[in-house]
């Protein structure tokens, strides 16, 4: 018994910890971000997204995911850049584990941007 109330919040800790990436981010200024959105930032740079997508999002080759992320669910993204959609000319990323280990933080990063929370591209770390 007393194992299982010790172990019972240690295990809640460990859920809760694996959702933080959901959590609203935080956005001072429009462009300086929490630590888990700078992450997001930095697949973004990493990947070359911005090669068909335009380094503002707006679109290039690839259409605005400014636009894109007000209708599309978390869950259509994460399946579109794991799966890519070959034949329409959008890269899979499902072999990436820098794109696949960030990608909470990727489409935080991105809806950010679609919702108007970061004003502009490029972010900075909120200063400590
Ligand atoms: C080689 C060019 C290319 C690269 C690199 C690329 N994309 Fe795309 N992407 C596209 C094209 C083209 C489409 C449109 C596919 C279609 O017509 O359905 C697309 C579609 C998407 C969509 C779906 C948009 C919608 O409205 O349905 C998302 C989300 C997306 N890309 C995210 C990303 C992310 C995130 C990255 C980087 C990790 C990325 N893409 C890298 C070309 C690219």
């Amino acid at each position: 018994m007393k194992v299982k109330t010790f172990l019972l919040p240690a295990l809640l800790c460990l859920a809760g910890a694996a959702h933080t990436a959901d959590a609203p981010i935080k956005v001072v200024e429009g462009y300086k971000v929490d630590a888990e959105t700078m992450k997001g930032f930095r697949t973004w740079r990493a990947a070359a997204c911005d090669r068909c997508h335009g380094a503002n999002q707006e679109g290039l080759v690839g259409p605005s995911l400014v636009n894109s992320l007000k209708v599309l669910t978390k869950e259509e993204f994460i399946t579109t850049v794991k799966n890519g959609r070959l034949e329409k000319g959008m890269q899979s990323f499902g072999n990436s584990p820098q794109v696949m280990d960030n990608i909470d933080q990727l489409y935080a990063y991105l809806k950010g941007r679609s919702d108007g929370q970061i004003t502009r591209a490029k972010v900075e770390p909120i200063a400590q």
